[in-house]
């Protein structure tokens, strides 16, 4: 066990409260409910929403045919991580998913960023989740006549006031122009957004059994809507649409990584029901790959569909499945359209629904461990589900999505649940020689990395040389054409020049500790999606992520348990 803020948790420690909290009865234990069929469809609820329904558009728009090439790499990353998942997840069968893990790998502070990192990817996230639920749902009630009597939601009260302000779009611009004033103040918020928020908050308040109905039967329509899009879609298909396959080149593809890891996500939120689960440790680990098998099946083939009925260049658009059936004029293909608008609207829904079960209890996992208050882990006597803070997750994601303009949160979203990622196939690695180490009843197949590692990276540098601009002297090289060193260049070359380095490392550490290669493929793979995710998201996650060590130092490292038992200890 290390010493100062690196203080480990050890599994037996986490076996022991578990316990504890078992047999404490009313407080603090949770009902045990999820089968693994639950918890598939749970992972499906999480992957399946805005990402496909949206952030696809663009990304197709950007990198053509060939983003089918991303998100078969996306894929093969989160599967990696998602062996590392299930093997903690077996491991630690508690609520904290990758904070408590890191917790157990590296220590209190790395727990605590990773504890503060996951708010990013849930309830920031949600925020966005619950923003692109509003506009579908929006132009779906606004598409409905009743009785000769059109429904209409007013703009003003279904965009946020910066949108609105900016006026780019007919919306924003009818918002503005018909916001009423209160005190010489336009009055312009997302009613949708905030009211879906509550409702989903208070389905998660009453209990586990009642989110999981829901979300079973979520899920059953938006599968069975998505395979009519890919059968119906078939017959709009024309192959020259697939050429170019590659119309920007690499870097077309690689600009959609964020919207495509985005549409990734979710499968790793169930590992936080770990303790509603009637067998977490072989229940949680069949689930998340069963979800994630399934999600990849349908967005590869909903991805090809796409591109194949409308050329790419047609796709920059926020409703582009949707879009591409409108497009075809005819009446059938117009009611697959509005067919898929309703799908969109409880695809989102669901997902709103897993992040906001999750975050509660993340934080539960947090407060017991005293780096929260304790009421963040107060149960509800009669529900069984974290109250205090599944209320206060709904106003966290609630109220910001009244007024917030979130396109920059899928970016950040996804930038933060890299990192978990990253960590989470670390601490494996990390555990991999640890002599205290849980025997877990699912463990990541073993393929000794030594030289496959090293020959990976050796080909890396290869390509470096090969392909970048002035080859590996040009890719360290910060100057611009006159010679002078540019911040602007070396803004950008900064994240690869860190994954060289963190790839280097990994070898030769791969090399001398004979480390398994699916944690560090896992490790590596989501490393570079990071790179690829846009500098200006780094710098707004390095922001939030020192906030978060100041609350750590103003609250946590002073009331941590693990702390106050190590000084009376
Ligand atoms: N994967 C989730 C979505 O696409 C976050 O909405």
């Amino acid at each position: 066990m290390s010493d100062g803020i690196f203080r480990k948790k050890s599994l037996k420690q986490i076996s022991n409260e578990v316990a504890q909290g078992l047999t404490d009865g009313h407080e603090t234990s949770l009902h045990k409910v999820l089968s693994v069929r639950d918890l598939t469809f749970m992972g499906i609820a999480a992957i399946v929403g805005a990402g496909i329904f949206s952030t696809i558009g663009k990304a197709s728009f950007d990198g053509g045919p060939g983003i089918i090439l991303l998100f078969m790499f996306v894929a093969i990353a989160c599967g990696f991580s998602a062996i590392c998942y299930a093997e903690f997840a077996s491991m630690v069968p508690v609520s904290g998913s990758a904070y408590t893990y890191s917790y157990v790998a590296f220590g209190e502070v790395i727990a605590w960023i990773i504890g503060w990192d996951l708010l990013m990817e849930y309830a920031i996230g949600n925020i966005a989740v619950a923003i692109s639920w509003s506009s579908y749902f929006t132009s779906l009630i606004n598409s409905i006549k009743i009785g000769g009597v059109q429904l209409h939601i007013p703009e003003y009260l279904a965009t946020d006031y910066w949108t609105a302000k900016d006026g780019l779009t007919d919306a924003a611009k009818m918002a503005w122009a018909n916001a009423p004033l209160i005190g010489g103040v336009r009055f312009i918020c997302n009613l949708p957004a905030f009211f879906i928020t509550g409702i989903i908050t208070a389905i998660i308040y009453v209990g586990i059994k009642e989110s999981r109905r829901s979300t079973n039967i979520m899920v059953i329509l938006k599968i069975a809507i998505i395979l009519l899009v890919m059968v119906a879609g078939v017959f709009y298909v024309n192959p020259t649409n697939w050429t170019p396959f590659l119309p920007n080149g690499m870097s077309g593809v690689l600009a959609g990584t964020s919207a495509v890891f985005f549409s990734y996500i979710g499968f790793d939120a169930i590992s936080t029901t770990a303790e509603e689960c009637k067998n977490p440790q072989r229940d949680l680990p069949r689930a998340m790959f069963y979800s994630l098998i399934i999600c990849t099946i349908i967005y590869i083939l909903v991805a090809l569909v796409l591109t194949g009925m409308t050329s790419y260049k047609n796709l920059d658009v926020g409703d582009p499945l949707a879009y591409v059936f409108s497009a075809m004029n005819s009446t059938w293909a117009n009611w697959i359209a509005g067919v898929i608008s309703i799908s969109a609207v409880i695809a989102t829904a669901s997902v709103l629904l897993v992040f906001q079960l999750g975050q509660p209890r993340i934080w539960m996992s947090m407060s017991r461990d005293g780096l929260l208050p304790p009421v963040f882990a107060r149960i509800h006597p009669r529900f069984k589900t974290p109250s205090f803070s599944t209320v206060l997750t709904g106003f966290i994601v609630g109220i910001p999505a009244l007024f917030m303009n979130l396109t920059v949160v899928v970016d950040l979203t996804s930038v933060g649940t890299l990192f978990a990622f990253v960590l989470v196939c670390g601490g494996i690695l990390s555990l991999q020689n640890d002599p205290h180490r849980l025997q877990s009843r699912f463990k990541t197949p073993y393929v000794n990395s030594r030289y496959i590692t090293i020959s990976l990276f050796a080909l890396f540098l290869v390509l470096v040389a090969m392909y970048s601009p002035g080859g590996i002297a040009g890719a360290l090289s910060f100057t611009d054409a006159g010679g002078n060193i540019s911040w602007a260049i070396a803004r950008t070359k900064i994240p690869y020049l860190l994954f060289g380095v963190v790839f280097a490392v990994t070898a030769v550490l791969s090399f001398l500790r004979n480390y398994s290669l699916i944690p560090v493929l896992g490790f590596l793979s989501c490393s570079y999606l990071l790179c690829e995710s846009g500098v200006s998201n780094w710098e707004r996650f390095l922001i939030w992520l020192v906030i978060g060590l100041i609350v750590y130092f103003i609250y946590g490292s002073r009331h941590s348990k693990l702390r106050k038992a190590q000084n009376t200890g």
